[in-house]
């Protein structure tokens, strides 16, 4: 019996996607980001793909994912990026996370009596985490070089434009870059990096010692068309599978607030999945889903639990495949796809795939 709704996972093309980005990075090194459940790939198994493909670090953004990586037998450099309160820095540095500091109160907070690892964010422009004010970064800089226990790591910055605002970028990499060399110049060991995976496919002086590349690691176009563009292979599927087949007449209609009347006799089949595992209900009326290698449209409203498409016609028995992201015949729906159709990000799809969905993960 098929499962009503599953994402196969190809870690196969995560790990090229991986090892694509770190040729076009290299020298500098790749940090694969993991965070969020690596974008609703499942952690642990894609950390272990991208490192396969060259990712010498790891990123999350929660002390509790740095630890679901090491419970998982993940080993090798993991940074923290997000805020951590004390009770999150004791979970991130049990884990032997590096994490991130800007301001000096936070520094002195910090229990030094191992080897923590701590980069320094200054921002340059996002306008969430980090100081503006690159001096403040400095003297965090030199009280972490300065105290036992701790060692000073990184010198990093985030892009708020990388995909859509070249101008704006130039601004914030000139921010960043003569702060980062005279940090570098003072503690020639520290690793200094700003691109995520627009600004390593755009921008090759945004690279420096190490890019944090997250949604082209997964397949996913940072710019929001093509992955193929850039060489990347989406790694996930999205299937579900056609449980029901049923012929409505004109006038009958399918789903809540009958947002679909049949205008001519229609064979509608019924898939096991809804907005309760991701597929948003602002697709009622507006996708299309893969089934014996043709595109048909969803129609009605989408459920939480079900959906319905337009067979056109098509005599199939229940059980057929329907693939809602991903390649079937020869035909494809991207992530971006979707995004376009909810006016939203590529990024927001994989993630809302919810933890209902098993996620199968093949070599
Ligand atoms: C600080 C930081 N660096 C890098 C990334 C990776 O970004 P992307 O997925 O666009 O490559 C993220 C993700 O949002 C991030 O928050």
């Amino acid at each position: 019996m098929p499962l009503r709704a599953l994402a196969r996972v190809d870690l196969g093309a995560i790990e090229r996607n991986a090892r694509r980005l770190a040729a076009t990075a290299g020298p500098a090194a790749l940090c694969a980001v993991v965070k969020a459940d690596a974008y609703g790939h499942g952690m642990v198994p894609a950390a272990r793909a991208a490192q396969a493909g060259g990712a010498s670090w790891l990123a999350v953004a929660t002390a509790e994912e740095a630890r679901g990586l090491r419970e998982g037998g993940i080993e090798g450099p993991v940074l923290v990026m997000g805020a951590l309160s004390p009770e999150e820095v004791a979970v991130a540095l049990a884990a032997r996370a590096d994490v991130l500091a800007w301001r000096e109160a936070f520094v002195a907070a910090l229990p030094g009596d191992g080897d923590v690892g701590v980069h320094v964010k200054l921002d340059t422009g996002m306008g969430r985490l980090g100081t503006r004010d690159p001096d403040e970064a400095t003297r965090v800089a030199e009280a972490v070089a300065a105290r036992d226990g701790l060692r000073l790591a990184g010198a990093m910055t985030h892009f708020a434009t990388a995909d859509d605002d070249p101008e704006f970028l130039a601004e914030q990499l000139a921010a960043f870059t003569p702060w980062a060399r005279s940090v570098k110049a003072a503690h020639p060991e520290v690793l200094v990096h700003a691109a995520n995976s627009a600004a390593t496919l755009r921008e090759p002086a945004a690279r420096f010692d190490l890019v944090r590349c997250g949604i082209a690691v997964y397949g996913m176009d940072p710019f929001h068309e093509d992955p193929a563009a850039h060489g990347l292979e989406p790694a996930l599927t999205l299937v579900s599978y056609v449980a029901e087949v049923k012929d409505a007449q004109p006038g009958q209609s399918a789903g809540y607030g009958r947002r679909f009347v049949a205008e001519r006799p229609t064979r509608i089949g019924t898939l096991p999945i809804g907005y309760g595992d991701g597929v948003r209900r602002g697709l009622t009326n507006n996708a299309d889903v893969l089934i014996d290698g043709r595109r048909v449209p969803l129609v009605g409203t989408v459920s939480m639990d079900n959906i319905t498409v337009d067979l056109d016609g098509a005599d199939l028995a229940p059980g057929a495949e329907a693939v809602l992201i991903g390649a079937q015949g020869g035909k494809r729906i991207l992530a971006e796809e979707w995004a376009r159709r909810l006016d939203t990000i590529n990024y927001e799809v994989t993630c809302g795939i919810s933890a209902r969905v098993p996620r199968v993960h093949t070599a």
